[in-house]
């Protein structure tokens, strides 16, 4: 691939950027958005294109953090939210679409007996956790160091947090200013594919937990798997304990399989939550689990609200989203795994071939490369000693030859089903020379 130098400019971009941070501080209203080095503003898309505000255009691998899974403007998907704003935006009521989506992911998702919608992933896990608080009658929850889980107090502790402590008792830091200590007090931290590890430290506090809060493959973190049986592991240890199971899928459902990790790993939560994937591109999240446990929600029991939750709108895309994922027996998501690992064949012999030490894991339609000498990255520790700065430059790379993805290696790379065998070259051919570039200039 020759690179077009000419082609390959940013300046509108960095022009917005200046404008940008005027008025909005960071410059966008997620922080994330413009990380370093190169925030670019996107003002088109189509299939798995973008277009940024130079005419640079794009294979898309960040999908807007995950949530695009039928890629840009889907006209199935355009054409309901056309329909639906035409004919209802809001009512305040119950609405029939509600049901109708409900009962699309009951069919598909193992532990969705009964399913609320609420507007973001950050909403349903708080929602869940004070379910899980609620209905077990105590007050802590278990969350492991490294994960995301959206952005309430209640979760953001040793999300990204250089100091440690043992891994027997790692320390619990905020990740920002602002988090109230009294919250952190009720979150007990725990190292990630560590079943023995997690075993003692639930012993010690086992009156007290109400969850665990997990994503059954850790995508925060690039991308972890779980260690054969830990998902398992952890379906006993909240057993044993008397505490919620909490699968967070706001990564893997509706992405990894039609029921998300639940269905493929074969392993039941209490509770599970999905956002990103659910919507294709909307604002919506879900919370599902058994009538036992959400049929405690209700006036004068568990509340559960919000004035955006089950927007028309999101439901009408949200169901045509889903209708694309889950007809002729899912083969959209045969597609995603096709797509995923012909990329990440292709990336690991570039690798090879330009001799740098790095790898790529985790899971057909979502995974992560790492710059490191490890042989697989299994905890957030380990994530950590991966080189950050070849992931920067190799990212740069990519933009420069029309690959857009996450600047940094704690994000992933995501497929979605209108990636194509062009797609696919493309992107390992200039993956070759981005880490061509990288072995040159860092190794
Ligand atoms: C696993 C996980 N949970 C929860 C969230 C929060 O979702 P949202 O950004 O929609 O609030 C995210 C967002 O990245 C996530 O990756």
């Amino acid at each position: 691939m020759m690179l077009d130098r000419e082609y390959v400019k940013f300046s509108r971009s960095r022009a917005l950027l200046d404008e940008a941070l005027k008025i909005i501080p960071s410059g966008a209203s997620s922080v994330l958005r413009t990380y370093a080095p190169s925030p670019i503003f996107i003002t088109r898309g189509r299939g798995s294109r973008v277009w940024d505000a130079d005419g640079n255009e794009y294979v898309d691998y960040l999908l807007a953090f995950g949530a695009l899974i039928n890629g840009h403007c889907h006209p199935r998907i355009v054409e309901a939210i056309k329909r639906q704003a035409e004919e209802l935006l809001m009512s305040g009521t119950p609405l029939e679409l509600e049901v109708e989506l409900a009962r699309k992911i009951q069919r598909v998702v193992p532990n969705a007996e009964r399913v609320l919608f609420a507007t973001t992933g950050t909403e349903a896990t708080m929602e869940a956790i004070r379910i899980a608080r609620a209905v077990t009658g105590k007050s802590k929850i278990v969350k492991f160091e490294g994960a995301y889980h959206g952005h309430h107090d209640y979760v953001l502790w040793s999300v990204e947090s250089p100091v440690h402590g043992l891994e027997i008792s790692p320390f619990r830091i905020p990740y920002y200013p602002g988090i109230p200590e009294a919250v952190g007090k009720t979150v007990i931290i725990a190292p990630w594919n560590s079943p023995e590890v997690l075993r003692k430290i639930t012993k010690r506090h086992r009156n007290s937990i109400a969850a665990i809060i997990t994503e059954p493959i850790m995508a925060n973190n690039g991308v972890i798997m779980p260690k054969q049986e830990y998902l398992k592991q952890l379906r006993e240890i909240a057993d044993e304990i008397e505490a919620l199971l909490i699968f967070d899928e706001v990564l893997t459902g509706f992405r990894i399989a039609p029921g998300g990790a639940q269905e493929y790993f074969g392993v039941k939560a209490d509770l599970a939550t999905f956002a990103k994937a659910l919507g294709g591109g909307v604002p919506i999240s879900a919370l599902t689990g058994s009538k036992e446990i959400l049929d405690n929600v209700g006036i004068g029991k568990i509340g559960f609200g919000g004035t955006y939750n089950a927007h028309p709108v999101s439901l009408a895309a949200a169901s045509a989203n889903l209708d694309i994922l889950l007809e002729n027996n899912g083969q959209a998501f045969a597609q995603l795994h096709k797509i995923g690992n012909e990329i990440t064949k292709g990336l690991r012999e570039a690798i090879d071939e330009a001799k740098v030490k790095a790898i790529v894991q985790g899971l057909g339609p979502l995974f992560q490369v790492f710059f490191t000498d490890l042989p697989q990255i299994t905890n957030y520790r380990e994530r950590l000693t991966t080189d950050r700065d070849a992931y920067m430059e190799w990212h740069k790379e990519l933009l420069r030859r029309g690959i857009l993805l996450f600047a940094e290696d704690g994000e992933r790379i995501v497929i979605s089903t209108q990636h194509n065998k062009e797609d696919v070259n493309k992107t390992i051919e200039a993956a070759e020379e981005a880490f061509k570039e990288v072995k040159r200039r860092l190794y």
